[in-house]
Parts: C-alpha cells; sequence; structure tokens
C-alpha cells in the first residue's frame, strides 16, 4: 500500500511542477484532493482496511495529503508572483501624457469681449456709464433721431439690413451703428431723472451690408455722449486722448482732428491717431503717420431736442469708434474676418484666459503675465 501512495506523490508533485498556470494548477489540486481525486480516493479505502492496516496506512494516507497541499499551495504562491511580475511588466504608465486641463484654462475670451471689458475699464475710471440699446431698431431711433431725415442721402450710405415690414408699414432693422443708444439713453434719463448731465458710452453689435478683408456684414462699435450745460470740444479732445493712451498703454497720445460730415454732430471731425510703421509691424501711438479710429464731432441741437433736451441750455460731445479695428490694432490679428469665423485654434491663439480680467490696477492686458496675447505665458 504504502508503494501505491509513494507513485501516487511522486506523478502528483511531479504534474504540480509542471503546472504552468494557475488554472493548470487547479485542475491538479482537484484530480488529487477533490472530491473524486485521487489522494482522497486512497483515503477513502481506510475505512475498508483491518485495524493494523489502518494504522499504518492512515498515517502515510495522511502525510501524502498535507504533502500534497502544501506543494500545491507553495506552486500557487509562485504562479501568483510570476502573474503579477508579468502583468506589472506589460502594463506601463505613461507619465508624459498631459494632465487633463481644468476647464477654466481651457476656455478662452474672445478679444472683442477682452477689448469691450478694458474700454468699459478705461471709461469707467473716467466717470462714464455704460449704456445699452436694441440690436433691432427703429427707423427712428438709427436715423430720424439723429437728424437724418426719410429722404437723406446718409441713409443710402449705410447698406442697412431691413427687417419685413410690419403691419403698420415700419420696417425695423439691424442697428447700423451704435449712435441710436445717444437719443434712447437720453430719453431714459430725462423719464427717471437721472440725466441731464449725461456721461456714458455705448459699446455693441452693428451690422451693415458688406463684406470684405476689412468689413463683416456684424461689427462692434462703441459710442460715447457727454452732455452738459458747458461741455465743449477741448472735453472731447481731452477723453479721446486720455482713452486711447490708456488703452494702448502709452504714457500719451497726441490726436489730429480732421473736418468731416456726421449729420448728428457739428462741427464733425474724424479721429486720427499717431503711428509709424516698422518693416511689417504698425506701430500705434507714435510716430509720423496717422490713422483713422473714428468719427466726432458737438451734438447737434437737433439731436437733443429728439431727447426732449433744452438745446439752448445744454451742449455736449459724441464720438464713435470701430472696436474690432481698436482690437485689431492692439492685439495684432491681420483679418478683420478670422475674428467671426469661429475657429477654435484662432481663439486659442488670440484669446484671453478668463482669469485674467481686466483692470486698471492690474493692467490691462495682462502685459505682466502675457507675453503673447491670450496665453498668460
Ligand atoms: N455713427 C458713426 C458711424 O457709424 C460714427 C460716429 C461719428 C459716431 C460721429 C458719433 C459721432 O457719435 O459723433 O459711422
Amino acid at each position: 500500500m504504502s508503494a501505491e501512495a509513494d507513485k501516487l506523490k511522486t506523478d502528483i508533485l511531479a504534474a504540480i511542477a509542471a503546472a504552468e498556470d494557475a488554472a493548470a494548477l487547479e485542475a491538479v489540486r482537484v484530480g488529487a484532493l477533490g472530491k473524486k481525486g485521487t489522494v482522497s480516493a486512497l483515503l477513502k479505502t481506510l475505512g475498508g482496511m483491518s485495524a493494523e492496516e489502518r494504522q499504518t496506512n492512515g498515517p502515510l494516507f495522511n502525510a501524502l495529503r498535507d504533502a500534497v497541499s502544501e506543494a500545491i499551495a507553495e506552486k500557487k504562491t509562485t504562479i501568483d508572483a510570476a502573474a503579477l511580475n508579468a502583468r506589472l511588466a506589460e502594463e506601463t504608465l505613461d507619465m508624459t501624457l498631459p494632465v487633463a486641463t481644468d476647464p477654466q484654462f481651457e476656455g478662452r475670451i474672445h478679444p472683442v469681449s477682452q477689448v469691450m471689458e478694458e474700454i468699459a475699464a478705461i471709461f469707467a475710471d473716467m466717470g462714464f456709464d455704460v449704456a445699452e440699446g436694441p440690436d433691432i431698431e427703429s427707423g427712428f431711433y438709427n436715423f430720424t433721431a439723429l437728424n437724418i431725415p426719410e429722404a437723406h442721402p446718409a441713409r443710402q450710405m449705410h447698406d442697412t439690413f431691413y427687417l419685413n415690414a410690419e403691419e403698420d408699414g415700419e420696417a425695423l432693422l439691424l442697428r447700423t451703428h451704435t449712435s441710436p443708444v445717444q437719443v434712447r439713453t437720453m430719453q431714459n434719463g430725462q423719464a427717471d431723472n437721472s440725466g441731464p448731465p449725461f456721461r456714458f458710452i455705448a459699446p455693441g453689435r452693428t451690422y451693415r451690408c458688406d463684406s470684405d478683408q476689412t468689413h463683416t456684414p456684424m461689427f462692434h462699435q462703441v459710442e460715447g455722449l457727454v452732455v452738459d450745460e458747458t461741455t465743449h470740444m477741448g472735453h472731447l479732445k481731452y477723453t479721446l486722448e486720455a482713452f486711447l493712451a490708456a488703452f494702448f498703454e502709452v504714457s500719451d497720445i497726441s490726436i489730429r482732428f480732421r473736418p468731416s460730415y456726421f449729420p448728428f454732430t457739428e462741427p464733425s471731425m474724424e479721429i486720427d491717431m499717431p503711428c509709424r510703421r516698422d518693416g511689417d509691424r504698425l506701430i500705434v501711438g507714435e510716430g509720423d503717420d496717422w490713422m483713422e479710429i473714428g468719427g466726432s464731432g458737438m451734438v447737434n441741437p437737433h439731436v437733443l431736442r429728439h431727447a426732449c433736451i433744452d438745446a439752448d441750455k445744454y451742449q455736449g460731445f459724441a464720438f464713435g469708434m470701430g472696436i474690432d479695428r481698436l482690437a485689431m490694432l492692439k492685439y495684432g490679428a491681420p483679418d478683420l474676418r478670422a475674428f467671426f469665423e469661429a475657429d477654435l485654434r484662432w481663439l486659442k491663439h488670440y484669446g484671453f484666459l478668463p482669469i485674467d480680467v481686466p483692470g486698471l490696477a492690474g493692467g490691462l492686458s495682462n502685459k505682466s503675465l502675457a507675453g503673447k496675447p491670450g496665453t498668460g505665458q
């Protein structure tokens, strides 16, 4: 009987040694120690033996079972360790992969929004409010109230987008400039007794049927209006120069007024800013060249009267500038159409991080942080 046990032991230990993985080892275990396993079968034979036989074979068979169990447990440890090592060698963690960016560093503020904020911050510092008006305007506010009557040729100059006529025959339109906010805001001020005097800017979208490298059907303007009893052209010139110096972050700027014509101002002037070219680069704020950046003038008394303001007592100045143009000049984006193409690559390059909020104290364009606009680096 002991010979049988020895042979079984040799076979099983050989099978354990040959088992290459956990499944093979489990098969050996079941074959030996399972209910119908060879070792279990041998143990069962003890029941049919004489007391004497049992006394010799019992310890032998039990020793066989223990030896097999032990050998299996040992082999299992080896197999598990090998499997773990294989997994560790196979699974790699690529430390060079970028960590997912926090959303607040992913999004960008559009240069036009940034510039609008900068403009508002500068004028707020000079005591200006920010006023708003609707994009869809009536002919009255867009033209008539601004001293551009029905048959006036200036109406044709504006390439207006008209909506379908209302039942009363009047066609609303997309405002062609921010000037309609002048009369709207003055009327509101009269109604709630907040003015005159008035001192506000009105930035916003404007629309004209026009499209080429420097014109888009939708663009942005900022209107400015100051109305008080003694407001004069010196105030206008100072205000514009102070604004431009702050906006372009130069110590001072001398602007040039060129005679012009706008129905809503008298006299009317174009605003020219000094500039110079350095190879391909355009440097603004200094130099012998001039570039036009907007229109201005003393508010025509007809406009004040449309807002029911006593034009014998009050007078004022107004100006209007293109915001997109200011953004292009300050941040060096060459093509206006790219501003409105919603190309994420463009926005990533020219846009601004939301945490770089412009302010006069922290720096309007965060020059200290931003070597390149928008990158914050
Ligand atoms: N509204 C004019 C335009 O779009 C710009 C302008 C000129 C606005 C003179 C003004 C102004 O307030 O005084 O061409």
